[in-house]
């Protein structure tokens, strides 16, 4: 008895003396003036080595999305070569590489990184469905329950958000930015930031973001997905560099470098762009990883001539962390021996990694994000269902309705249709993390529920997603492909059809028809899912169109012979009864464009903010800019969407009519709701600087509010404008504001708006 008591007090005093030590260390880690003292002195003792092992990530062995795979990660993490992982995830096994970090020389932690794009296992909308919503609360709350089940599961960092602008639907990553404005996405860009990274990154639940892809990603030529970009200075700095600053200025903690070229020079060795701009100009603080192997990629762009060059290169641009290329460990000691790199500098980018490491507080405990019970009551969690149901449903835009044929009424008996019905794979789209798709609800699960009861509901598949068979061994869903041929899947599904009074159609894109390499050249709902609606539609019925898709879609023959057309991309983990609620009135669509939908691809790149031109569109005239066979309008514009009420824009009103550069815009308009149903309305304000020294676009998105309108109810909607707004980049690329006349537009989107004017006058 005596001894256990001896016993017990020995192992109370070592326990308390450990606690002590680590109070200790996490006092001296913690306080900022201890940061620096601690950092240096542990870069004092790296090696050259251990140095770039700090700058090396490699992916592990649980899902890789690009070409290169090493194999002896293991030996590297555990000999300090190697000190970031992406790719891993789950608390048993990130502990276990946590551990083998553990046993090398510094014992430095390792960084967990992972591409947490729209949910970690509860999937909301892919991210342009989600800016349909336009409401930058849920792009929070969905980035905050994001980096909730990321961090339970063991991860620390996300490559989100993705904030690439982007006007041409042939690039197939369009589904996982924001669209094509700069304000818009700016907003939705700070609001991912905030949600990932909370206020405090050493919370167990916020995780670093990333944002990406810096810069220009969004404009590869062509939309073929990682080409050239070849742009001119004050497109970038108008409109496709502002959501990157957005972010940065949001406190964003890492930023990815792209895999293309701007101008001539690749992104990943860009000084211009990774120095001078982003470090200098912006005062961005935190580290720079490239794109997966895009420092080696630099031999096949021609800017340098072998690896060694391209790790040159990227360092001395100021990229900070290799993804996957082993460029950096493998060359880069050579480098400093010639004194081609220095080593202030690489001492500088451990610096940027070591203190994300310290800012997450993996120093005080390596192990902080490898909590089993955390990743058993954090993840898929009613709540977190719920707000995906509520993003989800917030998502999908009303296209077309005629009639009011929706929400579906008392209809007796409905007949759903094509390859999205039935279907769970597609619904969490690309990027969908850890998702499972089998856990997603399926549409007719939730329409089943629904109509138990009350409406008699049949089904048919009607056509595969494609019958394209080289796409669909590229996209490896040849287990979702039902054998029989179109013709007969076509008729079962006449046969269907005929005994319906309406008949929903679910068609659309597969999702890797989108995301990574999913550029396309038609961007039409695939040939054979067209061969089934045409099929459908000589029977006569009305039919209510159901999209599923990762970009816009030229849909001119659809909305021509369809009375109704609900656009849903890819709603995640919730989708069927997100649809299911809006097609039976249950919600009331609310969501608008945020990328302006072609007539035809010939139209592409296809954008709002166009300039006028010398010779602007006139049907009657030959000489002017168009084309022969079909208008510049696009189908549905920018900010367009529909919902089961309606809504009256009157009132539009400016505090003054002339402002100083020092005034404050302040622009009313009365908003009302004025059919038998409460409902959302995005009210979008555009300016249109009528004469600049450099020319203007016709119109720019300034402001948006999303009200809440009950039935039969008005409301007025205020919105200030600030100077600071109204500057842009002319042509010698300097930041001014410019007096003369401009338009001020309040509208329900880009082009249904009422209209006035003010004169900006100097001094
Ligand atoms: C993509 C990035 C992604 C990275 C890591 C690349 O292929 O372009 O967006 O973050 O892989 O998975």
């Amino acid at each position: 008895m005596r001894n256990f008591r001896k016993n017990s007090f020995c192992l109370l005093l070592i326990g308390l003396s450990q606690f002590c030590l680590a109070q200790n260390i996490h006092k001296k880690n913690t306080n900022p003036a201890n940061k620096e003292a601690f950092i240096q002195t542990l870069i004092s003792k790296m090696t050259l080595d251990e140095k770039l092992g700090q700058l090396t990530l490699y992916t592990s062995d649980m899902s890789v999305t690009g070409p290169i795979m090493r194999d002896n990660y293991k030996q590297d993490i555990m000999s300090g070569r190697c000190g970031n992982i992406f790719n891993a995830y789950t608390p048993v096994y990130t502990r276990k590489l946590q551990d083998m970090a553990m046993q090398s020389r510094l014992k430095i932690p390792l960084l967990f990184g992972y591409d947490v794009i729209h949910g970690h296992k509860t999937i909301f909308p892919i991210p342009l469905g989600e800016s349909c919503a336009w409401d930058t609360l849920l792009s929070e709350q969905s980035a905050k329950i994001a980096a909730t089940e990321a961090s339970a599961d063991g991860l620390h960092w996300t490559y989100s958000p993705m904030v690439d602008i982007t006007r041409d639907p042939r690039w197939g990553r369009v589904a996982e930015g924001s669209g094509e404005d700069p304000v818009l996405g700016s907003a939705i860009a700070r609001a991912k930031v905030k949600g990932y990274q909370g206020t405090d990154l050493k919370s167990k639940e916020s995780i670093l973001s990333c944002v990406k892809h810096f810069a220009l990603y969004g404009a590869p030529v062509a939309g073929r997905d990682y080409n050239t970009v070849d742009m001119s200075m004050q497109s970038m700095f108008n409109v496709y560099l502002p959501p990157y600053k957005a972010a940065i200025d949001a406190g964003a903690a890492s930023v990815m470098s792209s895999f293309n070229e701007i101008n001539g020079v690749p992104a990943t060795a860009n000084k211009w762009l990774m120095t001078d701009l982003l470090r200098k100009q912006w005062g961005f603080k935190g580290f720079v990883v490239t794109d997966y192997t895009s420092i080696n990629e630099m031999v096949n762009h021609g800017n340098v001539a072998n690896e060694y060059e391209a790790g040159v290169a990227a360092l001395n641009a100021g990229i900070d962390m290799d993804m996957q290329g082993a460029v950096y460990i493998t060359y880069l000691k050579a480098a400093v021996e010639k004194n081609e790199v220095k080593i202030a500098d690489i001492d500088a980018a451990v610096y940027r990694i070591l203190d994300a490491k310290w800012q997450l507080g993996l120093f005080e405990n390596p192990y902080l994000y490898c909590d089993e019970k955390r990743a058993k009551n954090n993840i898929m969690t009613t709540e977190h269902l719920q707000a995906a149901e509520q993003t989800a449903t917030a998502s999908m835009v009303l296209l077309k309705n005629d009639n009011n044929l929706l929400p579906l009424k008392n209809e007796e008996s409905i007949a759903f249709i094509g390859p999205f019905v039935k279907n769970k794979r597609d619904l969490i789209g690309n990027w969908s993390a850890a998702g499972d798709y089998t856990q997603a609800k399926s549409l007719w699960d939730a329409v089943a529920a629904k109509t138990v009861g009350k409406a008699s509901i049949s089904y048919a598949l009607g056509a595969n997603v494609t019958d394209d068979t080289l796409l669909i061994q590229k996209m490896h869903i040849q287990e979702f492909i039902d054998k029989r041929s179109a013709e007969t899947l076509i008729n079962e599904a006449i046969t269907v059809a005929s005994k319906a009074n309406i008949i929903v159609m679910a068609l659309g894109e597969s999702e890797g028809m989108s995301g990574e390499a999913a550029s396309r050249s038609a961007i039409g709902i695939p040939p054979n899912q067209m061969n089934l609606l045409k099929a459908i539609h000589a029977l006569g019925k009305p039919i209510v169109l159901l999209l599923s898709n990762g970009r816009p879609l030229s849909l001119s023959w659809e909305n021509e012979h369809v009375s109704a057309i609900l656009e849903t991309w890819f709603l995640g983990t919730q989708s069927g009864p997100a649809i299911c609620k809006v097609l039976f009135g249950d919600e009331n669509p609310s969501g608008k464009l945020t990328m302006s939908f072609p007539r035809s691809i010939g139209q592409v790149p296809i954008y709002y903010a166009a300039k006028n031109t010398g010779r602007p569109f006139d049907n009657n005239q030959k000489y002017t800019s168009k084309y022969l066979d079909i208008p510049n309008t696009p189908l549905y514009p920018f900010g367009f969407g529909l919902s089961y009420t309606q809504f009256n824009y009157s009132n539009l009103q400016l505090n003054q009519n002339q402002f100083k550069k020092n005034d404050t815009i302040a622009a009313s308009v009365t908003i009302t709701n004025t059919g038998k149903i409460d409902g959302y309305e995005i009210v979008q304000l555009y300016v249109q600087d009528l004469v600049g020294s450099s020319t203007r676009p016709l119109k720019e998105l300034k402001k948006f509010s999303k009200v809440f309108l009950k039935a039969g109810t008005s409301k007025q909607v205020c919105f200030k404008i600030t100077m600071d707004e109204l500057y842009f980049y002319n042509a010698n690329m300097e930041r001014v504001l410019e007096p003369g006349q401009f338009k001020l537009f309040i509208g329900k989107n880009v082009n249904e708006v009422l209209e006035t004017s003010f004169e900006l006058i100097g001094n």
